[in-house]
């Protein structure tokens, strides 16, 4: 980094000149911000790394653009990668951040415990870290943590399965003709590896406790524990696998399945292709089982403007991308990020000062509303799905 490689080459010249060189400039000294970087640093002189997890959910191709973008429009200059949801790739990719000399990182982690030795090599040249919507763990080197209010979401997740169900308004208000009957439904969850999985499913179980204790919703096949219902890297067709499996082993008899927990839209769409695959639906009015989701993707939004997915959650990544964008300069500027959570994001090694966003819930009646309006999407992209 910048100041490191200024002492390290006038080191030779004796610590007065080292200090003459600094003095006078305030924030020059290089142990004033955790990344030693001078206050008056020139954006241009400076690069930063991010790292993304993956170029087949679209979201983090969106966060990927919107951090660099954002970044670029500052004057910072940009090293931004994906990692194919493969560890060792964007294990290597930080490694190669680093020795390339970034003054910053920003990683949105594939597998949030294993990048321990190379957030050490960045604490040891004094690069900031600040994880991305994905919390890194087991270490002592994450500067700053930007996301979404995530045991939040996993609430509007099981709201939107209950609005879908017939039990609440969307509103959030007890609905007046709810069910008599017995609802069943089937839960997914997300990556085992992701910090954020455990967080969705312990807001939307917590959610459900309720209707699932005095048996107005009822899990038919009895899978609902974390490690039985999560999907490893997020994966579609795993889910559609795991989907398929559940109709033969418990609904082969006809009985009915109402809805099913989906934690990501990906998985979502894995759902509805097993589900219409075995004959429900093809629609919400046809019977298609309630589908809930996450990231509002153009091809779910799609799907629940055409009522076949029933709702998703919308994490707006610009505002992610510009509260990353808000914390680094921070870092750069030899300050601290404002923190918005000091408690609630426990990594192990300790609680990594979080920016935690509000999300919302997408239903078909407020894609204009949220999505549109925004200029998220246009009505074009939720018309083709693209
Ligand atoms: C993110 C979600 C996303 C999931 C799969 C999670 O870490 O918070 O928004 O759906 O990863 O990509």
């Amino acid at each position: 980094m910048r100041i490191n490689r200024l002492v390290a080459a006038t080191a030779g010249l004796g610590l007065a000149l080292t200090l003459a060189a600094c003095g006078g400039q305030g924030a020059g000294g290089v142990d004033d911000a955790p990344g030693g970087n001078s206050a008056d640093a020139d954006p241009s002189d400076q690069t930063i790394g991010v790292a993304m997890p993956t170029q087949t959910s679209e979201r983090w191709i969106a966060d990927g653009e919107a951090v660099k973008s954002q970044l670029e429009e500052k004057g910072y200059t940009v090293d931004l990668q994906f990692a194919n949801d493969d560890i060792p790739t964007q294990s290597q990719q930080i490694d190669q951040m680093i020795t390339q000399g970034v003054d910053l990182l920003i990683i949105a982690s594939i597998d949030g415990t294993a990048l321990s030795s190379q957030l050490e090599s960045a604490a040891a040249k004094d690069i900031p870290v600040i994880a991305y919507d994905r919390l890194i763990n087991g270490s002592d080197h994450v500067e700053f943590y930007v996301t979404f209010d995530n045991y939040n979401v996993g609430v509007q997740q099981a709201t939107s399965l209950l609005v879908g169900l017939g039990f609440l308004e969307e509103d959030g208000t007890e609905a007046a003709d709810a069910p008599t009957s017995p609802q069943n439904i089937e839960v997914f969850a997300g990556s085992p590896d992701d910090n954020n999985a455990g967080f969705f499913f312990d807001g939307a179980m917590e959610t459900l406790a309720p209707y699932l204790e005095d048996g107005r919703i009822v899990v038919p096949s009895g899978q609902t524990d974390f490690d039985t219902v999560a999907t490893l890297r997020w994966s579609q067709e795993a889910a559609q696998t795991r989907m398929e499996d559940l109709l033969t082993s418990t609904y082969s008899g006809g009985e009915e399945l109402d809805g099913v927990l989906s934690p990501f839209d990906g998985i979502s769409r894995g759902v509805i292709t097993a589900l219409q695959g075995a004959g429900h639906g093809p629609s919400l009015e046809e019977g298609l089982p309630i589908v809930s989701g996450q990231d509002a993707e153009i091809a779910s939004v799609s799907l629940i403007d055409q009522g076949v997915q029933f709702a998703t959650i919308f994490k707006d990544t610009r505002k992610l991308a510009s509260q990353a964008v808000t914390a680094a300069t921070s870092f750069l500027e030899g300050d601290e990020p404002e923190a918005n959570d000091t408690e609630t994001y426990d990594n192990g090694v300790k609680i990594v000062p979080s920016y935690l966003l509000e999300s919302d819930i997408v239903y078909k009646e407020n894609i204009s509303e949220l999505l549109i309006d925004s200029g998220y999407y246009t009505q074009e992209q939720v018309d083709t799905g693209q």
